[in-house]
């Protein structure tokens, strides 16, 4: 008999919820934004994210109900993202997780936010992706993991400082293009020329697999504005915005590419898994598939933030691996 699992996802600025099966089917996908409430702030306020999720959590549990074409009584497991994230914004969903499997009397799974985005590539995939080499580039985090299984996940390397999505977001603040800077700067950069600034590439050269972009982020400052300029001047020039935005994504993608390559080499493994809200970003797609290894990125849709991807709580709910009632919120990752 087939069980379906209903998952939660709030650990940072998107309430989402999914509906899946125990054969990694997935019957609908709920996000909800909450960009709108942000934008002003030029980043994500942790109070209003989670009082958000608190209006949007119902609502979107109904709809990814109804687009599954089940009810609550269907509903054989609650699965949610516990760690890492905004622990008041994670509390949200595991309240609302732990109420739900309770009052069903259900198993409640609690899964990792970030080794759901490497697993992401594995319900894309439709079969076995492992073992291979899982990097995360997110909005919080960049890091890379030798995965044995989808439940043995290895850190082989992390940033120092900024992750990649975070210098997206502040690069697309420093040329003008708002919040989330990330698929704004993919598009200015279309019409730039990567060559055009020579930035920091960290670490590229030498064999460790960590990452460092506040550099990178300092550099494309002081190339927009001078080094000594106020902090609030006008974005440049729409040319020169193009070409900041081409070599800054161009620097990133070099080093996120080379570190998979190092890791690739230095672990012996043959299989790339990529997930995360900057593996939506177009050229470093095309540049990751260039690698001498097979290479899983998920559609966009599983890229970003989702409660899809928590279809690797199966994983565990195989394993009787349930959580306690007394669950917690995690909000750090190391
Ligand atoms: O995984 P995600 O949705 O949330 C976190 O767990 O952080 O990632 C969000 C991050 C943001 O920093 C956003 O700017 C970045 O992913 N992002 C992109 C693109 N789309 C989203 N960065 C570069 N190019 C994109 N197309
Ligand atoms: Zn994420």
């Amino acid at each position: 008999m087939t069980t379906h699992f209903l998952a939660l996802e709030t650990s940072c600025d998107e309430t989402a919820a999914a509906v899946f099966t125990d054969e990694l089917h997935i019957l609908s996908s709920v996000v909800a934004s909450q960009n709108d409430l942000h934008v002003r702030f030029g980043g994500v306020v942790p109070e209003i994210a989670s009082r958000a999720h608190l209006r949007n959590l119902l609502p979107v549990i109904d709809e990814a109900l109804a687009n599954a074409k089940l009810k609550l009584a269907d509903i054989g497991c609650i699965a949610v993202h516990n760690t890492p994230g905004l622990v008041g914004a994670l509390l949200m969903g595991v309240t609302a997780a732990k109420t739900l499997a309770y009052s069903l009397d259900v198993p409640l799974v609690a899964v990792n936010h970030i080794a759901s985005h490497i697993y992401a590539c594995r319900i894309a995939a439709g079969r076995d992706i492992f073992p291979c080499v899982g990097l995360v580039v997110s909005g919080g985090h960049t890091a890379l993991f030798r995965c044995d299984s989808p439940l043995s996940m290895t850190l082989l390397g992390t940033t120092r400082d900024d992750a990649a999505g975070e210098a997206f977001d502040k690069v697309g603040a420093v040329l003008g293009l708002g919040f989330p800077g990330g698929p704004a700067l993919e598009r200015e950069a279309r019409t730039g020329d990567p060559k055009a600034f020579t930035f920091p590439r960290s670490f590229l050269d030498s064999p460790q697999l960590e990452f460092s972009f506040s550099g990178l982020k300092t550099a494309v400052l002081y190339a927009c504005h001078g080094q000594n300029a106020p902090k609030m001047v006008p974005p440049p020039t729409d040319q020169k915005r193009a070409d900041l935005a081409a070599s800054f994504q161009e620097a990133v993608v070099d080093v996120l590419v080379g570190k998979c390559r190092q890791a690739l080499q230095q672990t012996g493994l043959k299989r790339l898994a990529v997930g995360g809200g900057v593996s939506a970003n177009q050229r470093l797609r095309e540049k990751l598939l260039t690698l001498d290894a097979e290479v899983f990125i998920p559609p966009m849709n599983l890229c970003t933030d989702n409660a899809a991807m928590a279809a690797l709580a199966v994983e565990k709910w195989k394993l009787g691996d349930f959580a306690p009632p007394e669950l917690d919120a995690q909000p750090n990752f190391l």
